[in-house]
């Protein structure tokens, strides 16, 4: 499964980007809002950052809008992802993008329908919102098993982009169910790596070691 942080930070980039781990970045006009600043400047700053997929929003509802600012999007860098709402006017987008040979992302999925959509709009990413439809009680996860047997049994190539995601365990039963992508926010992309038995053990080692007065180097 590819990491994607979900983001506009790019000082967190950065950092997760040095790591190795990192496979992408997306991010959204409430993301953008919060860093505060130019949307094609930071878009830009994060694509010099990372070779991965940067997903990009349109702001626009209608198709010929979405398409105009979509052609500006792409002129950023050749890693930009088009990012398009799960609209009749969004996936009629897609499947222009996607005949015109670029990679698209299909956002705020909320239906297995929805995702079939969005395969037979030639999408390369869906990405259905976890978190939101735990919000009102229902199961996000359960809408990542039924997309990836619709995908399975019609081999689309339309990646699952978990998104939404804000927990290490949605990050964990989304690995298990077989999502493409998970993309996470920071703080959980590095919580992953915790756990008290591993800080535990280190401890003791490090006690250890230190009783044996060597050195490596
Ligand atoms: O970028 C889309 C998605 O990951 C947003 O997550 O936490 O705002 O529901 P959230």
């Amino acid at each position: 499964m590819k990491f994607f942080v979900d983001t506009a930070d790019t000082a967190e980039i950065k950092e997760l980007a040095a790591t190795g781990l990192l496979d992408g970045v997306t991010t959204n006009p409430s993301l953008v809002a919060k860093s505060g600043r130019q949307f094609k400047e930071v878009i830009a700053e994060i694509c010099s950052i990372t070779d991965g997929d940067v997903s990009a929003e349109v702001a626009a509802t209608d198709y010929d809008t979405m398409i105009k600012e979509a052609r500006e999007l792409v002129k950023i860098a050749n890693n930009v992802v088009i990012k398009l709402p799960l609209t009749l006017d969004g996936l009629k987008a897609c499947k222009t993008l996607t005949g015109d040979g670029h990679k698209t992302n299909v956002t705020l999925c909320f239906s297995a329908n929805q995702a079939l959509l969005a395969a037979k709009a030639g999408a390369t990413y869906i990405s259905p919102f976890i978190g939101r439809l735990d919000d009102i009680h229902l199961d996000g996860l359960e809408l990542i098993r039924e997309i990836r047997v619709i995908y399975d049994n019609y081999d689309f190539d339309t990646q699952i982009l978990a998104a939404s995601i804000r927990t290490a365990n949605h990050v964990r039963d989304c690995a298990i169910i077989g999502a493409d992508v998970a993309t996470v926010p920071p703080a959980t992309l590095k919580g992953l790596v915790k756990h008290p038995l591993t800080d535990k053990g280190l401890e003791a080692f490090l006690a250890d070691w230190a009783k044996t007065g060597q050195s490596i180097l």
